[in-house]
């Protein structure tokens, strides 16, 4: 091609001058309306403000939202689509439940995460997301599935959890509380999904599930492999230069190679249990999760399972084990809530059958209102998905008048929720279960719009009693069998427990928002 004719300079010109003015004239007809507390930079719109911020995100977000006199702010970052941020219970209810329809999860997230998630629940809207979510919901809440998970996580407790802590008490040991946490949060969310059972917990097997995968690749184990397909997926929304990640993905480098390894091992081993679960479906009394999908009239195809079971496995191990780290880190350094929690555990105890037996069931502990309401104030100060976000179809006027435009983003923000004044009084950031405690010592709900730790509306999240009830179990018996006088309470008690484990620098790094922010792909997209 020759060079351009000055005819077609001056074209091109004036066809760009056209463009310039007509973005300038949409901005002016149709101007974005900012909080005044949060102004944008003339064309690097919020970067400014986020990138001395970039380390403590959720601190930086929550101050943010305070100021703003609605507690919502509009968030522009160039090369991004412009998006909403709230932690307004009200604005959080309309989007989630008053006017669903209009906020689906979106292209912006789904793309993400598709390579791993498929379109499992987690990442599906529409149809697809209403047909697991009914087979699952209605699932989740039949006895028999009830009764599994007590008796998947009674069992971890008993005959891993508790020997490994004797192990460590024994020895003198430092463990990471956290590591720990996720190991016996994958080995039950497993068993509860997949009907398959890691032992990841149990640091001197091997990885029961790759043995189990024909041997084939027992060195990239099933258990790591997923933990790093999930890292690497959430690092997607990481990149200083949006979508970066697909030009990695095309060459197959670096991160981008290592995520394809790690989800083709993870793929693979799906792929064969879903197979050996459809031989077995007329014979097998399996209660796990996969087995009821494949047993039910759905007639789903194989990479359909796969992707339902991936979620599921998302959903409930890194949830359940941050949950566990921050509760085991606040009451560290909080003996009064401790002794409440024991006073009250040693009470039902006695109420219900002596001091002698190990674990709880469902019944039980229904009556422990206390421990169920400081398990309930640690998450809503650390919300295991602090972040949660959805795309607009259409144009839209929030209930606090804030104005958003079709396919924009909108996130609200569970962390600074849990520390706004407005929804949570003067004392927001002290840590005191009490507040979740009626005149009358039973639990008191609140409005799932305010404390947003496990969504709401028709998403909400269905491992919700499942999950707080093996945290449950999990802290119960660790106060139970370690406090209550058996021989091991000279051993390990539970302050010494947590104090002893090398978690402090971990969490505390949590605490300026990256682990926060790493726990789950959903909550990125900030
Ligand atoms: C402390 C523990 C847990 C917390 C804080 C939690 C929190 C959440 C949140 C915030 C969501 C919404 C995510 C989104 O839409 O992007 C969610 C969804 C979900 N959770 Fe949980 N979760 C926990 C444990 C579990 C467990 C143990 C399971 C089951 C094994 C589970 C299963 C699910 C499922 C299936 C969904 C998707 C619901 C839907 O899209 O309709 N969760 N959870």
């Amino acid at each position: 091609m020759g060079p351009l004719s000055p005819a077609s300079i001056i074209l091109l010109l004036s066809l760009l001058f056209l463009s310039f003015l007509l973005c300038i004239w949409k901005r002016t007809k149709d101007p974005i309306v900012y909080s005044p507390t949060f102004k944008p930079y003339p064309l690097a719109g919020h970067l400014p403000r986020y990138l001395p911020n970039r380390n403590r995100v959720a601190d930086w977000l929550t101050e943010v939202l305070a100021a703003a006199p609605t507690n919502t702010v509009v968030l522009r970052i160039p090369g991004d689509v412009p998006g909403v941020l709230t932690a307004n219970p009200a604005n959080v209810e309309y989007i989630l439940r008053t006017n669903f329809d209009n906020y689906p999860k979106g292209g912006r997230f789904s793309d993400i995460v598709h390579d791993f998630l498929g379109i499992g629940i987690f990442n599906a809207d529409g149809e697809t997301w209403r047909v697991q979510r009914k087979t699952a919901s209605f699932e989740f809440n039949t006895r028999s599935l009830r009764s599994f998970v007590v008796q998947c996580v009674n069992q971890e407790i008993q005959t891993r959890l508790i020997l490994l802590l004797e192990r460590v008490s024994t020895n003198g040991q430092v463990i990471d509380l956290q590591d720990v946490f996720e190991r016996f949060a994958f080995d039950n969310v497993c068993k509860v999904s997949f009907g398959l059972d890691p032992n990841y917990l149990n640091p001197e097997s091997t990885d029961g599930l790759a043995q189990h995968n024909n041997g084939e690749n027992s060195r990239t184990s099933f258990s790591e492999a997923f933990r790093n397909a999930a890292n690497l997926s959430a690092g997607r929304f990481w990149y200083a230069i949006p979508r970066f990640w697909k030009i990695k993905k095309f060459f197959n480098v670096g991160s981008e190679r290592r995520l394809s390894e790690s989800i083709a091992t993870v793929h693979n081993f799906a792929d064969q249990v879903i197979r050996s679960r459809k031989k077995e479906k007329q014979t097998s009394q399996n209660h796990d999760l996969l087995s009821r999908f494949v047993a039910s009239s759905g007639n789903y195809s194989d990479k359909f399972l796969r992707d339902i079971v991936i979620s599921f496995l998302l959903a409930g191990r890194e949830t359940t084990s941050s949950a566990l780290s921050w509760f085991f880190w606040i009451l560290s350094s909080r003996p009064d809530v401790e002794a409440k929690i024991l006073d009250e555990i040693h009470a039902v105890r006695a109420k219900n059958r002596g001091t002698e037996k190990c674990g709880y069931d469902f019944e039980e502990l229904k009556e422990m209102h206390y421990l169920h309401a400081a398990l309930t104030e640690s998450m809503r100060l650390y919300p295991p998905v602090p972040v949660n976000s959805a795309q607009a179809l259409k144009d839209d006027v929030l209930p606090d008048g804030t104005q958003i435009k079709n396919n924009w983003f909108i996130s609200y923000n569970a962390y600074a929720m849990g520390r706004m004044e407005a929804n949570w009084g003067k004392d927001c950031r002290e840590y005191r279960p009490e507040r979740w405690i009626h005149a009358d010592g039973t639990f008191q709900q609140e409005s799932p719009y305010k404390f947003t730790t496990f969504h709401a509306g028709p998403m909400m999240c269905l491992g919700k009693e499942n999950g707080v009830h093996s945290d449950e179990v999990h802290s119960g018996i660790h106060f139970g069998p370690f406090c209550d006088g058996d021989r091991r309470k000279k051993e390990m008690s539970p302050k010494g427990y947590v104090a002893h484990a090398p978690h402090e620098g971990r969490l505390a790094g949590s605490c300026e928002g990256k682990k926060l922010l790493e726990v789950f792909p959903s909550h990125l997209c900030v």
